[in-house]
This record gives structure tokens, sequence and C-alpha cells, in this order.
């Protein structure tokens, strides 16, 4: 009997630890939920100021000037290049819902890597888009390449 008290106590630390293990976990991913929610809310009042001029409250563009933001697969393929585009600005002849679209959009150099992440994860999860949220680091991960490939090595 005295014998399977440590076995029996070994077991219930292995169960706690598991336990919290997992709660942990959910506490994790309910923050990084909380925070996806926050950077949307930021990001549509940055998308209004910034962007909505031109691309339009709801995403749709305007005529054959300016490109949708409504394409998840382009969004969702050019992924790494999304934050150059909002601060270097874009000139090339593009195909978006089967449109070709071909006006250079001008950069906005007065965004953080904040204010981008903040942008590109409102208008990732708005205008029928559902992505993963974009992180400072990630931004300013392609931020760093972009000028690189901008500046030359
Ligand atoms: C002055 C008008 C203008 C403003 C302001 C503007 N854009 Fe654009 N945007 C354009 C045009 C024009 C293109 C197409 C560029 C090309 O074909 O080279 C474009 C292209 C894009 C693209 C890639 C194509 C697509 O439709 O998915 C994205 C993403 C984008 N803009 C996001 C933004 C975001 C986010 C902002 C705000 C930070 C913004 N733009 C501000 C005019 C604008």
């Amino acid at each position: 009997m005295m014998r399977r008290i440590p076995a029996l106590l070994a077991t219930l630390v292995i169960i706690a630890a598991g336990l919290s293990a997992a709660g942990l976990l959910g506490s994790c991913q309910n923050e990084q939920e909380l925070l996806k929610k926050k950077y949307i809310a930021e990001g549509m009042v940055l998308y209004r100021s910034q962007c909505q001029n031109c691309h339009q409250i709801d995403g749709t563009g305007f005529e054959k000037l300016i490109p949708p933001l409504t394409d998840t697969l382009y969004l969702r393929q050019n992924r790494d290049r999304l934050a150059c585009i909002i601060r270097y600005g874009m000139d090339e002849p593009i195909v978006i819902h089967g449109q070709l679209y071909d006006q250079p959009m001008i950069g906005n150099q007065r965004l953080t890597a904040m204010e981008i992440a903040e942008i590109l994860t409102y208008i990732t999860n708005a205008f029928g888009n559902k992505q993963e949220m974009f992180t400072i680091e990630e931004v300013q991960r392609a931020l760093d390449r972009c000028r690189q490939e901008q500046t030359g090595p």
C-alpha cells in the first residue's frame, strides 16, 4: 500500500502538468486571437484614412484605374510582397479578377511596420478575405528584404 502512494503522486503530477500545459496553449491561442482582433480594428481606421480614397470602403477599387482588394488568391500568393507595395508603391501591369490594371500606386513612407501589419491584417480579413494575421516581425522581414532589392546588395 505504502509503495503505491509515490506512484499515485507521480501520476497526479503528470496529469496536472498535462492540464496546465493544455491551459497555457489555450490561453496563448486566445491571446493571438485577441491581438488579431485588435490589429483588424486598428487596421480598419488606418485603411480608411490611407487607402480608402483609392481602393474604396469595401475594397472594390475604382473602375479600370484602381484594382480591388477582394482577390484572396492574389493576396495569398503575394503575401511576402504586400508590405513592400504599401511602403514603396507598385508600378507594373497586374491582372486582378481577370481585369488588367496598369496605373502606378505611390508608396506610403509614413507608416511604421506595426501600422503596415495592422493594415495588412485588416485587408486580408475584410472584403471576403480570411487569412492569418501579419505580425510586426513578418512585416519587418519583408521590408528589410525589399529595401535590399531596391538598393542592391
Ligand atoms: C492613390 C491611389 C492609391 C492609394 C492611396 C493606395 N493604392 Fe493600392 N493600388 C493603387 C493602384 C493604382 C494599384 C495598382 C498598381 C499597379 O498596377 O502597378 C494598387 C495596388 C495595390 C495592391 C496590389 C493589387 C491588389 O489589388 O491586390 C494592394 C494590395 C494595395 N494596392 C493595397 C493598398 C493599401 C493597403 C493602401 C493603403 C495603405 C493602398 N493600396 C493605397 C492605388 C492606390
